[in-house]
């Protein structure tokens, strides 16, 4: 048992660790020892709870903590990096339903009910909120992990008056709040707790389902600094500062973050996190024209023949795990003193930094591997372009076609080079499910197949 002197010192250092976790996460190099403060951050933060005053329980505390554990090592040996953000969203789901179950223990607990006056309607408040907030947060986020595995359709889901319905709901949930403080201590705040969490949790789904493809990686980001608030509301019901100071770490990091992605993607950012609030839907031109394709020992020829390539990565290559054999074509390249470059769309993969985290992986030096801005005023001089499951985030429609759903993102302007290839299994469309004028340009030419096994042969085709 430790004083509660020994656990505010204990929550400080925890919460020092935590941003100096954040900031190593910041770049690739620090990112390890990011990760590692984290986790004793995490340690210290764990056991100074435990072993806090007025704890009890420590069969049911251990019991839980043996089982999380358990599952958490499973899931994190058995996931693989393109289910990443499916996982997180489940996870940033537990928060939510978490901060509810907080508000709602909290609402009936004896010794709250013992607070008077201002005290005990600030406390009211913060449940109210919390309660609010974190259902958004559940129900928003098993969507968005519906959306992500495939078991709901990508499209987004809108209907006739659904901003109007969502406006009303909102001032309605203000409207509730008044009524749940005049009503403390009455039945009736109960059954008014219960309303108000039905709606966030409408809310919560139709947030998601009116967001498009193209929208999911922001509104990932948005669920991310959504669980962060919860957590931060769950502190306040619990008088635990440590849970204030993460959430409002997490919250506000991940407010950051969708604001940048947003800008990234050049979209609405109040649009987007009100759930395509005053957005239409668009379905994009139909595309006229035929596609060719290509062999691996042409694409080795001109692979060969070239002074400059450029390798823009996808989520192909993270489903095929092509990294390791794009490493080594790489090599060869460069040892026959061509300039190679990687060019990284900021949403390129489904998760942020996903295709970093997976060349990093295979030891492409990083000064190669430079974001979309830096490519794309350079490309009209590059020989080559391989596109390596990539599809969205190469699409000439988001510049070019003012009907597609993904009009004004920019991408990586791949098709001004002087050839492009694009190596994928078929004509399938990628997550956002919009048709690609690329694949019909002159200088395009399609490398049917998987990826990793097209990087092997084209590999086995340079300098035989
Ligand atoms: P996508 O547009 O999703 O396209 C990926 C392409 O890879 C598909 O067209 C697919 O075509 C191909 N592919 C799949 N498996 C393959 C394999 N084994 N070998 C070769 N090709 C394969 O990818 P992108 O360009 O990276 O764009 C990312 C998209 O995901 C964006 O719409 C983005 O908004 C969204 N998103 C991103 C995030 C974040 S944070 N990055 C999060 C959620 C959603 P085939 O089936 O024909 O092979």
């Amino acid at each position: 048992m430790i004083t509660s002197n020994i656990q505010i010192a204990s929550y400080l250092l925890a919460s020092i660790l935590f941003i100096l976790s954040l900031s190593g996460l910041s770049s690739q190099e620090t990112a390890k020892r990011g990760v590692l403060f984290g986790i004793i951050g995490m340690t210290i933060a764990i056991l100074a709870t435990v072993f806090g005053e007025n704890v009890q329980g420590y069969t049911y505390i251990i019991v839980a903590i043996i089982i999380a554990s358990i599952i958490g090592v499973l899931v994190a040996r058995k996931v693989e990096m393109t289910a990443m953000p499916q996982l997180i969203a489940i996870l940033h789901s537990f928060v939510g339903l978490a901060a509810v179950l907080v508000g709602f223990g909290s609402f009936i607990d004896p010794e709250v009910a013992k607070l008077q006056g201002a005290e005990m309607i600030i406390h009211m408040v913060e449940v109210y909120i919390g309660i609010f907030i974190g259902a958004i947060t559940f129900t928003g986020s098993v969507i968005a992990w519906g959306k992500l595995t495939g078991k709901i359709s990508g499209k987004p889901f809108v209907f006739k008056g659904k901003d109007a319905l969502n406006v009303v709901l909102f001032i309605a949930t203000i409207v509730l709040g008044v009524l749940f403080i005049q009503n403390l201590g009455s039945p009736m705040a109960m059954n008014i707790l219960y309303i108000m969490t039905a709606i966030a949790a409408f809310f919560g789904i139709m947030m998601v389902m009116a967001i498009g493809g193209a929208d999911m990686p922001v509104v990932i980001s948005m669920l991310n600094s959504l669980s962060g608030w919860t957590a931060s509301a769950a502190g306040f019901m619990l008088g635990n500062d440590l849970l204030i100071v993460t959430g409002a770490l997490v919250g506000s990091s991940g407010a950051i973050l969708s604001i940048i992605m947003c800008e990234a993607m050049n979209r609405p950012f109040f649009s987007v996190i009100l759930g395509g609030f005053g957005q239409e839907i668009k379905t994009g031109k139909k595309i006229e024209g035929t596609v060719k394709s290509t062999t691996h020992e042409i694409v080795a020829e001109m692979l060969t023949e070239a002074e400059s390539v450029l390798i823009v990565p996808g989520y192909g290559m993270a489903v095929s795990k092509a990294q390791h054999p794009v490493h080594d074509m790489v090599e060869k390249l460069r040892a026959q003193g061509k300039k190679i470059t990687f060019g990284i769309h900021p949403v390129a993969g489904r998760l942020p930094g996903h295709m970093n985290v997976l060349l990093a992986e295979a030891n492409v030096p990083y000064d190669i591997v430079l974001e979309m801005d830096e490519v794309n005023p350079t490309i009209d001089q590059i020989d080559v372009v391989l596109v390596i499951g990539a599809n969205d985030t190469v699409n000439p429609g988001a510049l070019e076609d003012e009907d597609s759903p993904i009009y004004g993102m920019p991408v990586v302007e791949v098709w001004r080079a002087k050839q492009v290839i694009v190596m994928k299994r078929s004509m399938a469309v990628g997550y956002a499910g919009v048709e690609n004028p690329l694949f019909y340009k002159d200088n395009t030419s399609l490398l049917y197949g998987d990826a990793k096994d097209s990087v092997d042969k084209i590999n086995s085709n340079i300098n035989r």
